[in-house]
């Protein structure tokens, strides 16, 4: 794939770009010629791959789940890449509960990562970006449909598309902010309740985290008069 002008030298922060979708994401923005600040919470060694592959990205350790540590990767980012021109918050974590068993700490786990860090790495990023800053926000499938054993996990996913939606109000005109929704995009495990899925899409298979990277490039690079805007890359199942 041919490199995209518009992204020829743009600093793209990508939380969580270790491995999986992440990385995927990364790596297609390393091609159309950003510069990837890539950042990673434990798996380091993935990351230094990943960013050998990226063409020596430039890489960031913190734990999300802290607000200084959030603020220390972005004033690095700062320090290190000399501005910010996009980010894409990938990171996240997924649990599954029986509802009645749900303790506080489940819930934390989840929501400090998947909305608290989304909303403090928004802020971060929109203080330091100039106008026609871009923030794309990775929600879920289950920010859209009600899946019975991850209740906590689906109002932290609806929660990063409201949030999405008022950022794109509160950050206009400088800033648009979108979300991305991916269905099942596994990387290579499998169960039932994922075969059961794939079976119920319509488009009859898995998604892959190349497809996810395109609809982040869209949002990265598309007119600035779509903001506050939700891509469901699902394969169409949460229309069923
Ligand atoms: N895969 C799917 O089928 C699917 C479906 C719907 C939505 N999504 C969404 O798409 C995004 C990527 O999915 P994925 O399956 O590739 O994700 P993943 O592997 O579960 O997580 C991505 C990365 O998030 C980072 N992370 C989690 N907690 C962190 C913390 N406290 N501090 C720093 N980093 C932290 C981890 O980095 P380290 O490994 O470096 O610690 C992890 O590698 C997520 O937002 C997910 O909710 C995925």
């Amino acid at each position: 794939m041919s490199a995209s002008p518009k992204l020829e030298g743009k600093i793209v922060l990508v939380t969580g770009a270790a491995k999986r979708i992440g990385r995927e994401i990364a790596l297609r923005l390393a091609s159309e010629g950003a510069r990837v600040a890539l950042h990673y919470g434990e798996s380091r060694e993935e990351a230094e791959r990943t960013a050998a592959e990226c063409g020596g990205a430039e890489l960031f350790q913190a734990d999300l789940e802290s607000v200084p540590q959030i603020r220390r990767l972005f004033e690095q980012v700062r320090q290190r890449c000399g501005g910010l021109d996009g980010l894409v918050n990938n990171a996240a974590r997924f649990t599954r509960f029986n509802v009645l068993e749900i303790e506080e700490n489940d819930w934390d786990y989840v929501h400090s990562v998947n909305l608290k860090a989304t909303f403090f790495c928004c802020q971060s990023a929109a203080r330091m970006m100039q106008p026609g800053g871009r923030i794309v926000n990775i929600s879920s499938l289950g920010g859209l449909r009600p899946w019975a054993e991850h209740v906590h996990y689906c109002a932290s996913k609806a929660g990063v598309i409201m949030l999405t939606k008022a950022l794109s109000k509160a950050l206009a005109p400088g800033i648009t902010v979108n979300t991305v929704a991916p269905g099942v995009i596994p990387f290579g495990e499998s169960d039932e309740r994922i075969e059961a899925m794939v079976r119920a899409t319509p488009m009859q298979r898995a998604g892959k985290g190349s497809e996810i990277a395109d609809a982040v490039v869209y949002f990265l690079t598309c007119p600035d008069f779509i903001t506050g805007q939700l891509l469901a890359v699902t394969g169409g199942l949460e229309h069923r």
